[in-house]
């Protein structure tokens, strides 16, 4: 069967089957297409993943077209199948009073801190959507140009994760000790301790070697 047929599901199909097959295909449908092809997953991030609901973060890190967006999504998918979890945007209940969090969050830190500047209408939204999804994942950390401004909100985000014990995943083209010069002292310090380091190395696997 081709990823995306539907299985035919009848009186004697196994119960939990369409379950996982729901849950495939919402996760193939929240990975962006170019990152979809199966990569080979290290060690480290599939113990990450194990961890599930309680796993720390993860901090992928290398040069420019190492793979650290792809293996990012990789991890994401890995631990949504662990935890079962359905990466779901934000929602409303049937009668739009009750608003939910997105389950899982992907953003890229610099389309991140364009929506909180000042005078962005859903900042507040944003950063507690950012606290409270049940993953995180933020897409190259650093390429951001770094504020006062912008470095608080990070703060904000990583802070609230860190003291809920919340899992993360991070790339950065940044290697961790230049991280405080970008993002501040606080939130690389967070990092650190909240991340165990995945570096990535090799050539840039966009350019035909
Ligand atoms: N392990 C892998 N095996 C095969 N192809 C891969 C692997 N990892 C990544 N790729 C492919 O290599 C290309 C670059 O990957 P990706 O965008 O993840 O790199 P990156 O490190 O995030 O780059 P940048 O620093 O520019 O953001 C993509 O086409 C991706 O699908
Ligand atoms: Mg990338």
């Amino acid at each position: 069967m081709q990823a995306g047929d539907t299985p035919e599901f009848g009186p004697n199909s196994d119960p939990n089957e369409y379950k996982r097959w729901e849950l495939t295909q919402a996760i193939r449908g929240y990975i962006p297409p170019r990152f979809r092809a199966e990569i080979h997953i290290p060690q480290e991030v599939i113990a990450w993943a194990k961890a599930g609901r309680g796993a720390g973060g993860i901090y992928l890190t290398g040069p420019v077209g190492t793979g650290k967006t792809h293996l990012g999504f990789a991890a994401l998918a890995e631990w949504c199948r662990i935890t079962e979890t359905v990466p779901r945007p934000a929602r409303y209940d049937t009668w739009d009073t009750i608003r939910f969090g997105p389950t899982v969050h992907t953003v890229r830190a610099t389309a991140l801190l364009d929506q909180l500047r000042p005078g962005s209408n859903d900042a507040r939204q944003v950063v507690e959507d950012c606290q409270g999804a049940c993953l995180l994942f933020i897409d190259d950390i650093g390429a951001e140009k770094p504020s006062e401004w912008t470095q608080e909100k990070l703060y904000e985000v990583v802070d609230e994760r860190y003291a809920r014990c919340l899992p993360l995943i991070v790339t950065s083209n940044l290697p961790p000790r230049s991280l405080a010069e970008h993002v501040g002292e606080r939130t690389a310090s967070r990092l650190a301790e909240m991340c165990t380091l995945v570096p990535l190395t090799g050539p840039d696997r966009r350019r035909p070697q």
